[in-house]
């Protein structure tokens, strides 16, 4: 099977494998797991913050971040966002937040709709407590944002005092691509997370980074949501080898581009869309998508239909020019079927 279902299916190669026996660990309630402590600030410094907190995944991430930043009753977020449409509720069940879902192509926020809400004054509407980005932003097929984009966004949250908080599970995607440092695509954010375990090979974990009282809050509040960490040293060390896999992006990136030129002149120019910036291929077989998903699966080759009638493939450290060439093999065939 050549899988492309996701950049998190990665299995630990054999020098994280190394790393995660060998760790050195403690009880990481009491503060004395120094793998974990260099993991947080080794994350915290990537992306310029002061202060860096280990948490399991994006989701969890995510939560502890709005409930940590919220100045008000609503996050808002992308329509097509992962906060919005992939983590089960959690800002409703588990924050008791409202989501504000905004429109915006690739997965922007429509900064008229963005201005109206965070100007609203009615005492009775919900209250924007944080602005939430995603970048790069997934949903689109992994568009990541320009520094002058989020500078807009920035502004306005500056102008209204809302915190601006950066989803970055794929953070430095939206890095390799663009040619920022990871600090100057969230220096106007108060908080990000980053995750090591998409397209960065760890088997687990994100980081939370910001300001030192912003992670106090959330170390209280990861607690608040139940979970406490102990010799977790182990999994912290796979992690800090997932901060060093970084720049092997550009091959998941090529590969992603290498597979849309592969297809081009193969899928209608509507199904195909624009190259991929990064490293997700977002292809629109409208009414066809679950079809295509279970022809590729017959031909070998594992695919999602991310949102209605979008499939998605996704390059990974775990797949090489083969499997690309074997998803255009397998796509051809799939045509051949009359798909379209
Ligand atoms: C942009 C983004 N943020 C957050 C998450 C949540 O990560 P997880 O599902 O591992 O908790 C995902 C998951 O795919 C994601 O794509």
């Amino acid at each position: 099977m050549a899988d492309f279902r996701s950049d998190t299916i990665t299995v630990a190669d054999a020098r994280m494998r190394e790393a995660m026996a060998s760790a050195a660990v403690g009880d990481d309630f009491y503060g004395e797991d120094p793998t974990v402590a260099a993991l947080e600030a080794a994350a915290a410094a990537l992306v310029g913050k002061p202060a860096g907190l280990f948490v399991p995944n994006g989701t969890l991430a995510n939560t502890v971040a709005m409930l940590a930043l919220t100045v008000g009753d609503q996050v808002v977020v992308h329509a097509d966002s992962d906060i919005q449409m992939w983590e089960a509720h959690t800002m409703a069940k588990v924050a008791h937040l409202q989501t504000l879902p905004l429109p915006g192509a690739r997965g922007r926020l429509d900064l008229d709709a963005l201005r109206r809400c965070l100007s609203a004054t009615d005492p009775y509407a919900p209250r924007p407590g944080v602005v939430a980005i995603e970048n790069t932003h997934s949903a689109s097929g992994g568009s990541a944002w320009s520094l002058a984009e989020i500078a807009a966004v920035a502004d306005l949250c500056a102008a209204h005092g809302v915190p601006l908080y950066c989803d970055g599970a794929r953070l430095f995607n939206a890095v390799v691509a663009r040619g920022y440092t990871a600090a100057q695509a969230t220096s106007r954010c108060a908080a990000v997370a980053i995750s090591l375990y998409k397209g960065l090979g760890a088997p687990m974990g994100s980081v939370l980074c910001g300001a030192p009282e912003f992670i106090d809050r959330a170390r209280t509040l990861r607690r608040t949501l139940g979970l406490t960490f102990r010799q977790v040293g182990h999994v912290a060390a796979a992690g800090l080898v997932a901060l060093e896999n970084v720049a092997s992006l550009a091959d998941d990136h090529r590969r992603a581009r290498l597979l849309w030129e592969q297809l081009d002149g193969v899928l209608p120019a509507d199904v195909l869309g624009d190259p991929p910036e990064t490293n997700i291929l977002a292809l629109r077989f409208g009414a066809d998508a679950a079809h295509v998903v279970d022809l590729l699966a017959a031909q070998g080759v594992r695919v999602t239909e991310v949102v209605p009638g979008v499939v998605r493939f996704v390059t990974h450290r775990d797949l090489d020019d083969d499997a690309v060439t074997a998803a255009v093999v397998a796509m051809r065939s799939v045509l051949a079927r009359e798909v379209r």
